[in-house]
């Protein structure tokens, strides 16, 4: 099946359309700048400007920042709380004109790494995770997606953790890679207490760079970076339409 799949990021909207089979994009991915937080108006304009930019007539499935149940959306991290509350399928349904299905984006990137990427064939449990403007999250047992588990908002030192060790905080902060990685050891260890993974998967887009930082972390379970890299965002939100059951 042929999918639109958007991935909303912390600073860009990114889309292509997929093949749902074989997980291949199957033209360039399209990518329009936000600004962060994202007002609403400009998010749906972005959205749009992606299914324009294919010509999409099809379904679309969308991975979104913050939680979501059915095609409402409930509290958001760093996109904007102006999103909260919203009909999010509808919302994006209107802006271009097709059918959507709207998952959350570290769940829908879990997907895509379950089905075509490191996950592949593990039965155990698995937590997926996304290093971006934020960290998501997503945890696996035997395939199956527990969703909308938010590991990044556990509150350390008053804050949500995700606010001390994401990929952004490593760029604004300048730390090094061995700083930075201790960071993300303090992520693990709270991590790990509470859901004892057999296998964590690191995306997002440092994951291209895992020689210069996977070498300092430390966890019990099995640390692999995330195999379809960037792409499990755009992936993942086609997949959702199919895991939705639209
Ligand atoms: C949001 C999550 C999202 C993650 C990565 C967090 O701030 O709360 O829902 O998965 O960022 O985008």
């Amino acid at each position: 099946m042929k999918v639109l799949g958007i991935d909303i990021g912390g600073s860009a909207f990114k889309g292509a359309p997929v093949d749902t089979q074989t997980g291949k994009l199957l033209a360039e991915r399209h990518r329009v700048e936000v600004d962060a937080p994202c007002p609403t108006a400009q998010g749906l304009a972005a959205a749009r400007e992606i299914a324009r930019h294919f010509n999409w007539k099809g379904p679309v499935g969308i991975g979104f920042p913050g939680v979501v149940q059915g095609s409402r959306i409930g509290a958001v991290g760093n996109l904007g709380r102006n999103w909260e509350g919203q009909d999010g399928g509808k919302l994006f349904g209107r802006a271009t004109g097709c059918p959507v299905a709207l998952f959350n984006d570290a769940d829908a990137a879990g997907l895509a790494e379950m089905k075509f990427g490191a996950g592949r064939r593990h039965q155990g449990s698995a937590l997926m995770l996304t290093m971006g403007t934020g960290i998501g999250s997503a945890l696996f047992h035997q395939g199956r997606l527990m969703p909308n588990i938010e590991f990044g908002h556990i509150p350390w030192k008053g804050k949500p953790i995700e606010r001390f060790a994401s990929a952004a905080v490593r760029k604004r902060r300048d730390l090094g890679w061995r700083e930075w990685a201790l960071r993300v050891n303090v992520f693990l260890a709270v991590a790990e207490r509470i859901s004892s993974p057999e296998l964590i998967i690191i995306g997002g887009g440092v994951s291209r760079k895992s020689e210069k930082w996977f070498k300092y972390l430390k966890a019990s379970a099995r640390i692999v970076p995330a195999r379809l890299h960037n792409d499990a965002g755009i992936v993942g939100a086609a997949l959702a339409w199919e895991h939705t059951g639209r």
